[in-house]
């Protein structure tokens, strides 16, 4: 059985005291969901790709109250400071070549002389990583292969008794993973795009490029792995809803017609969501993977999806639904 409990001072107490006997715990974030253990005990942290299912290739994030705390496990030049200072804590993961000596479980990089870390803005989080007083490593609380939870019932769904405690608080503001900053060569790189964008990002660091990680060697060893695709094909970039489809809608759907007749705001309830109904992509962006599942239905030979505007973290919404598109 897990036990959930919501967040508040009793519970964020015995959540850290968990963190620091070795056993898993879910925490809430502003991105997504992370599945945390103490990234210091490499026993701890196996019991991660054991419950997630996760290929050991794929290394950790570990989160840390401040950035004091993240340079006892990285090496920060001058330009991680400066991107720290402006967007720590956030939905920012900087990946960094990792110090030595510093007792980080060997596992949370996966055989990496790099280390990905991160400040998280969440207020429960933060308590709780300064209550425990330890780094924790987290993915997203979600089976290998599977969207990241944005609410607790999706960790339940995704993850069901192979989490044993779920710090619960409410659905996560972004809902998109943290944005992956490459800064270990001389040119910063993207390495999965989110909330923060590079055009974010440039001001402080110059040019930053963006790899796909469709490369045969990708830097995030992440990106090699096969993503979330729902059951039923994904049709991107819609401007109309064939027979049998489910709309993912963005902005006003005045003008989506039915092929046959027929509106889309005719369309029953379980195959119609609207990402956000006035444009806005931060809106958007929180309900992407809610939505996703709610339309993940069989009776569906498709969901077309409309256009997403590619700007800011449309950019990332967009990278999400092409590997959905993609992935099947
Ligand atoms: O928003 C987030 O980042 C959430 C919350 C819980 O913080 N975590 C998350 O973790 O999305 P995960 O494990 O699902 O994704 C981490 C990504 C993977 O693509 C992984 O390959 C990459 O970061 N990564 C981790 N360490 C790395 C490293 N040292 N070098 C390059 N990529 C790394
Ligand atoms: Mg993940």
């Amino acid at each position: 059985m897990t036990i959930i409990k919501t967040a508040s001072a009793e519970s964020i107490n015995d959540a850290a005291q968990r963190l620091r006997d070795g056993d898993l715990v879910v925490i809430p974030t502003e991105t997504v969901y992370g599945l945390g253990a103490n990234a210091l005990d490499g026993k701890a942290v196996a019991k991660i790709f054991e419950a997630k299912n996760r290929p050991s290739f794929n290394p950790l994030i570990v989160h840390v109250a401040d950035k004091h705390e993240a340079e006892k496990y990285a090496v920060m030049d001058d330009r991680a400071r400066a991107v720290a200072a402006q967007f720590w804590p956030g939905p920012l993961t900087i990946v960094l070549p990792r110090r030595m000596d510093s007792g980080m479980s060997d596992l949370v990089s996966a055989g990496l002389p790099t280390i990905a870390i991160r400040v998280p803005a969440h207020l429960t989080a933060r308590q709780l990583l300064k209550g425990a007083g330890i780094p924790v490593a987290a993915p997203s609380a979600n089976a290998s292969g599977e969207p990241s939870a944005t609410t607790p019932q999706h960790v339940i769904d995704s993850l069901g008794d192979r989490v044993p405690f779920i710090l619960a608080d409410g659905a996560c503001k972004v809902g998109l993973e943290s944005t992956v900053l490459d800064l270990t060569g001389d040119t910063p790189c993207i390495l999965r795009p989110g909330a923060i964008s590079a055009e974010d990002l440039e001001p402080l660091l110059g040019t930053v490029v963006y790899e796909h990680g469709e490369t045969e060697k990708p830097k995030s060893p992440g990106m090699l792995l096969k993503h979330y695709a729902p059951s039923v094909p994904v049709r991107l970039r819609a401007v109309d809803v064939e027979k049998g489809e489910a709309l993912l809608a963005f902005g006003s759907t005045r003008f989506m017609g039915v092929k046959g007749g027929g509106f889309a705001k005719d369309l029953p309830e379980d195959s119609f969501r609207n990402l956000s109904e006035t444009g806005d992509l931060h809106e958007a962006a929180a309900n992407l993977f809610s939505c996703l599942r709610a339309l993940d239905r069989p009776e569906h030979t498709a969901i077309a999806v409309m256009d997403i505007p590619k700007t800011g973290v449309g950019i990332a919404i967009l990278d999400r639904l092409e590997r959905a598109a993609r992935g099947r």
